[in-house]
């Protein structure tokens, strides 16, 4: 068998045409252009190229962008003031606010996300989203998961009552990607497993997924004999290697195996981003 690709590039262009007419639509009706705030602390190289796609992302859809770089030393208490300032905003409008993660060793990640204006928190990291979204009742979802469901969704892949594996348990993908696909209604009513670094019997468990999600953040881990027979897989990583860029699963021996599979690069990547200018959008409709 060989796995037919789920087109992550061509689905985050297509949503992105779409989502054009409405931002042109809300700027006639609004007398404002929906805003992003990016804030970059430090010089991570891979965050650079992260929030540079993200603000190009704005200009390809008609929406504003502005960009706060902050040097690797700045304090916590900078950049919760620059948070503060956003948050208020009023003459200039921000509507979205994102800090791109991660940030520098002095500076608490658990203090900067409840600091975002919880309606203003397009990246869905806020406590009270995080709250939101248990309770079924979601404000904004987490882009990375946002754009798998989209991917799943609108390529038609049955997810209601199916075994859904997702494979890592973090904060910005695993937990809020099992949260979405257990919810009742279209796009969830999966029947989730949640496993890590710390699963015993992996395999065994990966191989009874239908819909199989890998954010482990470890090239290749995923090899053909972990996946069941014409599974989907969607493969959230992305690593530089000296052969180019591969994600965290083998994609040449699990193409022969899936029946769907995710390319690397142009599969999730490009539906992450297009997931905040949804989220932007709709920021800037409940400021209004
Ligand atoms: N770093 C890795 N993923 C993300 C994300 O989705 N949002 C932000 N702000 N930082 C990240």
């Amino acid at each position: 068998m060989t796995a037919a690709i789920l087109d992550g590039k061509k689905l985050a262009k297509q949503i992105r045409d779409e989502l054009r007419d409405e931002v042109a639509d809300f700027i006639e009706n609004n007398a404002e252009v929906p805003t992003l705030a990016a804030i970059l602390v430090g010089n991570d190289s891979g965050s650079e190229v992260y929030v540079r796609n993200k603000v190009t992302g704005c200009e390809q859809v008609g929406m504003q962008s502005r960009m706060y770089r902050l040097p690797a030393e700045t304090s916590q208490d900078e950049l919760l003031s620059l948070i503060a300032k956003l948050n208020k905003a009023k003459d200039e409008p921000v509507h979205g606010i994102l800090v791109q993660l991660p940030l520098p060793k002095q500076i608490d990640v658990t203090r900067i996300l409840p600091a975002v204006s919880p309606l203003k928190d397009v990246d869905g990291f806020h406590p009270e989203n995080v709250g939101r979204l248990v309770q079924g009742k979601p404000r904004f979802l987490p882009c990375t998961p946002f754009g798998i469901q989209q991917l799943l969704v609108r390529n038609k892949i049955e997810i209601a009552g199916r075994h859904v594996v997702v494979v890592g348990r973090s904060d910005t993908v695993g937990k809020p990607m099992a949260l979405m696909l257990m919810q009742r209604g279209l796009g969830g009513d999966a029947t989730v497993t949640v496993c890590h670094s710390k699963t015993n019997n992996l395999p065994e468990i990966t191989r009874q997924a239908d819909i199989l999600i890998v954010a482990i953040g470890q090239p290749k881990f995923i090899t053909a004999p972990m996946v069941k027979p014409g599974a989907v897989v969607i493969d959230v990583g992305i690593h530089r290697t000296g052969k180019g860029l591969v994600g965290d699963v083998d994609f040449s021996g699990v193409s022969r195996v899936a029946g769907h599979i995710t390319p690397v690069p142009g599969g999730v990547g490009p539906l992450t981003v297009t997931m905040l200018l949804v989220n932007t959008l709709a920021a800037a409709r409940l400021l209004h």
